[in-house]
């Protein structure tokens, strides 16, 4: 779908709603208004469908929207996103790749990318940590944020925590779940994970070109199909709609969740760091626990989980001595 498409089915959602209000419109009169054939209005309803939107249509009367849509498409998120720069731009694909390297590509153009946000409804090579593959069937919501930040490169490194924090809270507000959070960037569901970030950046010795955020929620889908792919594997898998028993609003959730990052993105001074890895470890289920370390599928280490430290690393109590984890996987027994 190309930027004129959106301005296109722009127009005419906003004729039709115009026009039709709570009335059904004709579709002679939305094609006189709009200067198109009635062939093309047609067209124009059942892309208006495609996106989610319930459009009815009576023999003899015309065409009534009934319902809006809850995909986060560009142009409803921008009409309900409170936000300074997240969200400044807005691309909306269904299918892609993967939109981290949309993103990427972007951001390594040049400037003026700051708070530009790449949503997919479908990744065909989904990117997770640690070289995975991120499976990202229709209903998740898939997201990169690109930021061109003013920080020093060490902060970067607290920027999925600010991240989990921002999902964890917006999950819980459009939901009423409780998400918590696991080491380094899970959320969680009743120990299983429901929202991973994965976290790109470009970096000079002590200048941050860009970073770019990606958010993988699994919003509406059938979280089996993905645990039967990786069967065994921890953590185990659950999606929003799984737990809620009903699906919930991806344009809510991408709103809330943009509302919250930009909040905590601006927060993130030195100063703050003690207070962001403090309100982390409140939301985290894990601390306390028992957890094994794993690296490239080693174990290398088990330990109480006592919390993180300043620079992001998780600290483990073995028996005797205090180690500070820097990247790998926690396995917890919930
Ligand atoms: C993890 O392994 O937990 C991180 C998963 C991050 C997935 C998201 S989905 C949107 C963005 N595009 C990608 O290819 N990956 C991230």
């Amino acid at each position: 779908m190309g930027k004129d498409d959106n301005k296109s089915i722009e127009e005419f959602l906003a004729m039709l709603r115009s026009r039709s209000g709570s009335e059904y419109v004709s579709g002679q009169t939305l094609a006189n208004s709009a200067g198109i054939s009635r062939s093309a209005v047609w067209k124009q309803i059942k892309r208006l469908r495609k996106y989610g939107y319930t459009i009815e249509s009576v023999h003899g009367l015309g065409y009534r929207i009934k319902n809006g849509t809850q995909l986060p498409v560009p142009w409803e998120l921008r009409k309900v996103l409170q936000t300074r720069f997240l969200g400044s731009k807005i691309l909306y694909r269904n299918v892609v790749d993967s939109t981290q390297n949309i993103a990427i590509a972007i951001a390594e153009k040049g400037n003026g990318t700051h708070g530009t946000v790449v949503i997919a409804e479908k990744q065909r090579q989904g990117r997770g940590r640690l070289k995975r593959e991120w499976l990202s069937p229709p209903g998740g919501l898939w997201m990169s944020v690109i930021l061109e930040p003013e920080m020093p490169t060490r902060m970067v490194t607290l920027l999925p925590f600010v991240a989990a924090l921002a999902i964890c809270h917006a999950i819980r507000q459009c939901t009423g779940l409780d998400a918590k959070l696991k080491w380094p960037n899970d959320v969680m569901i009743s120990g299983k994970k429901v929202a991973g970030i994965l976290l790109d950046i470009s970096a000079e010795a002590e200048h941050v070109n860009y970073s770019v955020i990606g958010i993988g929620i699994n919003a509406n889908i059938d979280s089996s199909s993905i645990s039967a792919r990786f069967a065994g594997e921890m953590p185990r898998i659950t999606s929003i709609s799984d737990d809620l028993g009903k699906d919930v609003s991806r344009l809510e959730l991408a709103r809330t969740v943009l509302e919250n990052l930009e909040k905590r993105l601006s927060d993130l001074t030195d100063d703050n760091v003690a207070a962001i890895l403090k309100e982390w470890e409140a939301n985290a289920d894990m601390l306390g626990r028992l957890v094994k370390v794993m690296q490239n599928g080693r174990m290398v280490c088990q330990g109480v989980a006592r919390g993180v430290a300043d620079d992001g690393s998780l600290i483990i109590q073995e028996e005797s001595r205090k180690v500070k984890i820097a990247s790998g996987d926690i396995r917890v027994r919930y």
